[in-house]
């Protein structure tokens, strides 16, 4: 069924500039004149807008949703987003992504949700993810050892970072291990999960959510504080396809190198991205917190502060929070 929608879509858009008559689709795709007025009234459904008229249809308006075809369209990947299970609303994109995962899912499988009922957030926290967000899970198996399976944290931060930073032209950097920040809100947040098998590796689920065509007015001030959007940033909408498209590519390039053992030079990127570094900064873990100034990330992504006797600390991990020494 997909198939046939994709295939009409490729037609509509192949002939944008002027009317696809009903006969040609019926002919190319080998479809009854019902099947057609169905996949038409599907797409329709979907958002796309396509004006009908004798002659036959022209597509004139394309959602901005995150659609499989609207993110296939243009994308230079060799495996990431080969395939994209896209849903309208689920619980969270990570849960959906275990479940195909266990299910023998490829390499570079992609869920892509519109909302999220229980978005999770990094240590139990609850991730607000209403429609307007990008709201994301990829599938990646690679052949590591388990405790380096963190370090794609680092890495896909690089990717988010670097592609709002061209998206957007904003103050962008990344706040330890993983938030991605406008100026000192946060705009992005990744989630990690790591499923092992026999002691090695099986999956690894990564979560994105972006925060981008939404109204930060949403976000409840306990939940989501210092949250902003790029919408709310750029004052416009931006087309979540598009940046995702680009994300997928930058991060296709970036994971390569990771498993090729770049992962020293991702961090160089990282430390030029990271807002954290010279900042005096809380650490809270387990109901503790360390105090220091952030003076670097070790090889393996581990933060180095300097407390204020001096020694330095190597912190694995834990909630950081940017903050003045008085
Ligand atoms: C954080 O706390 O900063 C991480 C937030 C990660 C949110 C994303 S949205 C897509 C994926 N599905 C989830 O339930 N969480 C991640």
């Amino acid at each position: 069924m997909f198939m046939t929608e994709n295939k009409i879509l490729k037609l509509l858009y192949d002939k944008k500039d002027c009317y696809l008559p009903v006969q040609e689709i019926e002919t190319t795709i080998n479809i009854s004149q019902t099947q057609v007025l169905e996949e038409i009234q599907n797409l329709k459904d979907k958002g796309y807008v396509i004006d009908s008229t004798d002659s036959g249809y022209r597509l004139t308006g394309v959602p901005n949703l995150l659609l499989p075809y609207e993110i296939k369209k243009n994308l230079h990947t060799k495996f990431l987003g080969k395939n994209i299970h896209f849903f309208k609303e689920v619980d969270s994109t990570n849960d959906v992504a275990r479940e195909l995962a266990r299910e023998g899912a490829e390499e570079g499988t992609i869920v892509v949700a519109e909302s999220q009922r229980s978005g999770k957030g990094r240590r139990g926290k609850k991730w607000i993810s209403p429609s307007g967000g990008v709201w994301m899970t990829i599938i990646l198996r690679p052949d590591i050892e388990p405790v380096k399976a963190p370090q794609l944290t680092l890495v896909t931060g690089v990717a988010v970072a670097e592609t709002l930073d061209q998206e957007c032209g904003l103050n962008i950097g990344i706040k330890w291990p993983n938030d991605i920040l406008i100026g000192d809100k946060k705009v992005s947040g990744i989630l990690t999960e790591v499923e092992t098998k026999k002691g090695e590796v099986d999956y690894v689920l990564v979560g994105i959510g972006i925060d981008l065509n939404m109204d930060i007015s949403i976000f409840p001030p306990n939940l989501r504080g210092g949250a902003t959007s790029l919408k709310a940033e750029l004052d416009r909408e931006i087309q979540g396809a598009e940046l995702v498209q680009r994300f997928l590519q930058r991060f296709e390039i970036l994971y390569n190198r990771f498993k090729e053992g770049e992962f020293r030079e991702i961090l160089t990127e990282w430390r030029k991205l990271s807002s954290t570094i010279g900042k005096y900064v809380e650490v809270h873990k387990k109901g503790r917190i360390v105090y220091g100034e952030a003076v670097g990330v070790n090889k393996d992504g581990k933060l180095i502060l300097e407390l204020d006797d001096g020694t330095l600390r190597k912190v694995v991990s834990g909630e950081c929070i940017h903050t003045d020494k008085n």
